[in-house]
């Protein structure tokens, strides 16, 4: 059975005394959840290294929200790949559409995040969704094969080998409102058959994650579909008593399997 892949996106949220508090917490429960689930925490820039240090024993992994296309130089404000990989981070998210609409990141731009992540041997959480407007007018597949073609392309469906992809329909995302389960799992298996025969090689370790609008009541009937291997959670993640729970479902999915 493959373990799920629970990622925690805490945004623009956080500060020490909460994320102490929240580290303290998972550490003491997450370790019996180890077995059956990656756990990865994606604070602010401004505390990974911090969430770093404390969970690094215990094998929980930390990931940036988002990275700059330029390894150092004159680009004030930015961050670094080769800073990140320095103090321990091992996952980046890219393509978030908080960064798509607010910072007007395009997929050319995501497509150069997403080789130069790779080329460090960092690991991409690619997120990749509709809009609501897409979704009605059922442009979602189209949606989807544009966001990944131009990375395939460019690099061939190989470099998704060791990768995460989330899949987070923009209208879900804090609406509270999640997509239905069955139809994620449909869109997982377009994406992975999708990437699977862009060309000849057979990709391994493809993780297609949901995210929007997940909590403790939904993430069951999300997690028991076959294809999707693990959740993108926001503000269900900033409480640990939630994201433990999450955790917990996760794990008792994969004992009783
Ligand atoms: P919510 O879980 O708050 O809907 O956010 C999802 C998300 O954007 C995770 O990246």
């Amino acid at each position: 059975m493959k373990k799920k892949f629970i990622v925690a996106n805490w945004k623009l949220n956080g500060d020490i005394k909460t994320i102490s508090n929240f580290l303290k917490n998972l550490k003491l429960k997450a370790p019996l959840y180890l077995k059956y689930n990656t756990i990865i925490i994606a604070p602010s820039t401004i505390y990974l290294e911090r969430v770093y240090k404390n969970i690094k024993d215990i094998n929980i992994f930390v990931s940036a929200q988002d990275v700059d296309i330029n390894k150092k130089g004159a680009f004030t404000g930015e961050t670094s790949i080769l800073m990140l990989k320095d103090i321990g981070v091992k996952y980046v998210i890219i393509g978030h559409s908080e960064r798509r609409f607010l910072h007007n990141e395009d997929n050319k731009l995501i497509t150069e995040k997403f080789g130069l992540i790779k080329s460090l041997n960092l690991i991409p959480i690619l997120c990749i969704g509709e809009s609501e407007n897409e979704r009605k007018e059922n442009k979602t597949k189209e949606v989807i094969k544009n966001q990944l073609s131009m990375i395939l392309k460019r690099f061939g469906n190989k470099i998704f080998t060791n990768t995460i992809i989330a899949y987070e329909p923009i209208w879900a995302i804090g609406t509270g409102i999640s997509a239905d389960p069955i139809y994620v799992q449909s869109i997982h298996k377009f994406i992975k058959n999708y990437i699977n025969t862009y060309d000849a090689n057979n990709i391994e370790k493809l993780i297609v994650q949901y995210g929007g609008s997940i909590n403790s009541k939904n993430a069951k009937n999300f997690l028991e579909q076959p294809d999707i291997d693990g959740l993108l959670i926001g503000s269900a993640s900033l409480i640990y008593e939630e994201f433990l729970k999450i955790l917990k479902i996760s794990n008792d999915i994969l004992v009783n399997n």
